[in-house]
Order: C-alpha cells, then structure tokens, then sequence
C-alpha cells in the first residue's frame, strides 16, 4: 500500500466537508479511453477541433454526431469500476454522519450515477441528453443508435449531444456550485484528472487557496502535483477503496 494512505485516510473519516474532482482517469478501469494518453487516448486518434467544437458540428454535424452517439453506446455497455463504486460509498458515509459531499465530473459517462452517487455535478454534461440546436429541446436517449446522423428534432433542426464542447463555457450554476463545494470543503480530493483543462483543474487551485487538505490520486505526475498534501501515485479503482478501508475499516 502507498505509505501515504494511512495519512490521507484519517481526513477522510473527519473531515465536515469533502468536495471531489473527477476526471477521465477514474473511467479507464471500466474500459473507457482518457483525453490525453499518447497512444489510446482520444485525442491522440482524433483531432478535437474537429470533433469537439461547436464550429466542427456547423461543418459536419454528420461526423461529429456519428462520433458522440458511438461513444454513448459504447459507455452504455461499460460498468462502474471500485473507484467509482468507492466514491458513492463515501458519499453515503459522508452524508449519514451529515457531512457534507459534493462530487464533480468533468465526465460525460454517467457511470458515478450508475454505482449510485446523487447529485453529482457534471461540468462538461453528458453524452445522454441531446438538444435541438434550433429549438434547444432536449431528450434523454437510452436506446440504440441513431438511423440517421445528425439525429433530427421534430422541428426539423439538427440534435446534437449535451456536452460542453471547447470554445463553451460550462454551465453556470454547475460552475458555481462547485466553485463554492472547492472553496467551502476541508478536504479536495482531484482523481483520474490531468489538470490541465480549465476551468475544471482552477478548482484544485480554488481549494488549495482556500486552504483545504487535497489528495491526488493519478498514476502520472500532474502540474500541480507538487501543490498538494497527498500525491498518491496510483489507479483510482485500487486506490480509493485501499482508502475506503484505512479511514472506515470496511
Ligand atoms: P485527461 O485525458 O486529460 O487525463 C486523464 C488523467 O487520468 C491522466 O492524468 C492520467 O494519468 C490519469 N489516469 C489514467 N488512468 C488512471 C487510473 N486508472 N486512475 C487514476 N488516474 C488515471 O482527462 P481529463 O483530465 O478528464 O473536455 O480531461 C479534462 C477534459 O479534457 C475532458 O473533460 C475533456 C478533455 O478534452 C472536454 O471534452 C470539454
């Protein structure tokens, strides 16, 4: 076990308020890619500006839809992993002692809300709720893919997936409630997250300004890894429940 669990741990059982980062990291033991790794990650296969942005859809909605609704199927078919499953336990802990939890994603699998964490705070939203780009309506999509690309609302306009896309701003009262979880919380916990993209990774600094304890847990070095209490280098499906068990015995 990494000598600095037994460290981080006791925090975690007492701390009032936790607040929790999330990023692409926490969904690779569930058989989903990261962002930024060299050889597997998405963006190493696949050029953001052409996918990832509200100009690329305008270009070539057909591509891009092809691209997102592929991913929603293929998150569809993975499971939650002992990360996640890990963070909706501290969650029930948390919340029955009436501390209060807030978790963040800047994940758009939904597989915290599958292992039964509540009210989690998605940054970047979600591949499961489309939205017309000329009426905004908005539908939730549980079944199989598309027939056609893009998919076409009733009034005609093009749907296209609910995330945030590069060039968008997150939405607002998301963005704020977790700014004000970061700066109110005793402990940050940043997992799975290369902290690069903002405004996402500006709330490890929020919290580490205002003076919270903060665990990383990444197998890699981050850019703020010198910046935090606790650098765990290590998976977050064997970390967080090594964690779990040294702060809750269980
Ligand atoms: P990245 O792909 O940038 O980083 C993933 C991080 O997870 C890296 O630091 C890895 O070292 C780490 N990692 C890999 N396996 C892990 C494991 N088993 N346990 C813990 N950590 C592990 O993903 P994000 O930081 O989430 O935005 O990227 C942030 C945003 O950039 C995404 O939300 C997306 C992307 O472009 C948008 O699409 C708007």
């Amino acid at each position: 076990m990494d000598e600095l669990i037994p460290s981080a741990a006791p925090f975690l059982s007492s701390a009032q308020r936790i607040a929790v980062l999330t990023g692409a990291g926490i969904s690779t033991e569930s058989g989903i890619p990261t962002f930024r790794d060299a050889l597997k990650g998405h963006w190493a296969n696949f050029d953001p500006q052409k996918l990832a942005t509200p100009q690329a859809f305008a270009s070539d909605p057909e591509l891009v839809s092809r691209w997102y609704d592929q991913r929603r199927c293929e998150c569809a078919l993975c499971r939650p992993n002992p990360g996640h499953e890990a963070l909706a336990q501290l969650q029930e802990m948390t919340e029955a002692d009436g501390r209060e939890f807030t978790l963040i994603t800047q994940n758009v699998d939904r597989l915290h809300q599958t292992a039964g964490s509540t009210e989690v705070i998605e940054l970047h939203g979600n591949l499961w709720v489309w939205r017309c780009v000329s009426c905004g309506k908005e539908i939730e999509e549980k079944g199989p893919a598309f027939t056609q690309y893009p998919p076409k609302c009733d009034c005609g306009g093009n749907r296209r997936p609910g995330v945030v896309w590069f060039g968008e701003a997150l939405p607002r009262v998301e963005f704020a409630a977790a700014e004000r979880a970061a700066r109110r919380c005793e402990l940050f916990l940043s997992i799975g997250t290369s902290s690069v993209v903002y405004p996402a990774a500006g709330l490890i600094e929020s919290a580490i300004t205002a003076g919270a304890k903060v665990v990383e847990i990444n197998p890699e070095a981050t850019p703020l890894s010198d910046q935090v209490e606790w650098s765990i280098r290590g998976k977050s499906g064997e970390v967080l429940p090594q964690l779990m068990k040294e702060a809750f015995g269980n």
